[in-house]
């Protein structure tokens, strides 16, 4: 059902790999309530060639651009606008890459080129697509820009490796920029922090299935599906929240403020 939150409104996705992708979701979301849309990924997601069926169903232009890397962004930014004929409503920075991870090295092993590498896909980026849209002064006025990340930014979760720093990059990024740019142009600036989530970056981490029931467990709504996600964020890209910026927005069916569950008690009792 829709509710045409997002009618007349243009937005950027970042990050659609394949169906499972919250950004695939939330695009997907954000075409069924009424905006138009440019998707982008990293040139060598694009070779996957996936993407493109997600652009004939909401029809919207690829262009490619590698998130690190400041010629790609103005590039990425320009067209848009020009496909658009104007200035842009909201941007998703739906992307999380950990060099180490992927290698295997554990936190304490962890080799340090590659974590340079880790923090400016993952966190610096926002920074980047946020200085790109200000230099370009491509955004409009109340514009909405959303990164996701995940609790383990405020709690250990000793599987997820580095990308718990990474993530607490993005959040400052997020209170950091977000001053400026409302200030400048009332852009709000928010992550959204979401439940563990089966898809290609999720799968990543150490011992997902055990991590994934566990949050199902701990949460009294149960873990948050990437479409759930796609609705928050609609909302969020929407009129309705023009005066809620640099947050950090759990959506994980209550798991951030539960001590335990009964569940967990029972299970714990076999
Ligand atoms: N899946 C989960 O459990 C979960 C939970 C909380 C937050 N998140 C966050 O959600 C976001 C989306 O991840 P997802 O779970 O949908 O997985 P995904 O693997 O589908 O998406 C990650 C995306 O990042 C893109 N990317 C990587 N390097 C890039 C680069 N250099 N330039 C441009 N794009 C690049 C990938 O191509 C991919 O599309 C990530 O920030 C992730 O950390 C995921």
């Amino acid at each position: 059902m829709s509710y045409n939150l997002l009618k007349g409104k243009k937005g950027i996705i970042f990050g659609a790999l394949d169906e499972n992708s919250i950004a695939w979701r939330t695009a997907l979301k954000c075409h069924e309530e009424g905006a138009q849309l440019v998707l982008t990924n990293a040139p060598v997601a694009l070779r996957m060639g996936e993407i493109n069926k997600l652009a004939e169903a909401v029809k919207a232009p690829v262009i490619g651009a590698d998130v690190t890397n400041m010629d790609d962004l103005k590039k990425l930014f320009e067209e848009s606008m020009k496909h658009f004929g104007g200035g842009i409503d909201f941007i998703l920075h739906s992307i999380g890459m950990s060099l180490n991870m992927r290698k295997g090295k554990s936190y304490t092993e962890i080799d340090y080129e590659w974590n340079k590498k880790t923090l400016d896909i993952s966190a610096m980026s926002l920074h980047r697509v946020l200085r790109t849209a200000w230099d370009l002064d491509a955004l409009n006025e109340g514009a909405s820009v959303v990164a996701l990340t995940y609790i383990a930014a405020q709690r250990v979760f000793p599987d997820y490796n580095e990308m718990a720093d990474a993530k607490a990059l993005l959040e400052g990024v997020t209170r950091s920029f977000g001053y400026y740019y409302g200030v400048k142009k009332k852009v709000r600036v928010n992550t959204v922090s979401q439940s563990p989530t089966r898809t290609t970056a999720g799968s990543g981490v150490k011992g997902f299935d055990g991590f994934i029931s566990y949050a199902e467990k701990m949460s009294p709504l149960g873990n948050a599906s990437a479409d759930e996600c796609a609705g928050y964020l609609a909302t969020l890209f929407s009129d309705l929240t023009k005066m809620v910026t640099m947050q950090n927005l759990f959506h994980d069916g209550g798991f951030s403020y539960t001590g335990v569950t009964e569940a967990v008690i029972n299970q714990m009792e076999k």
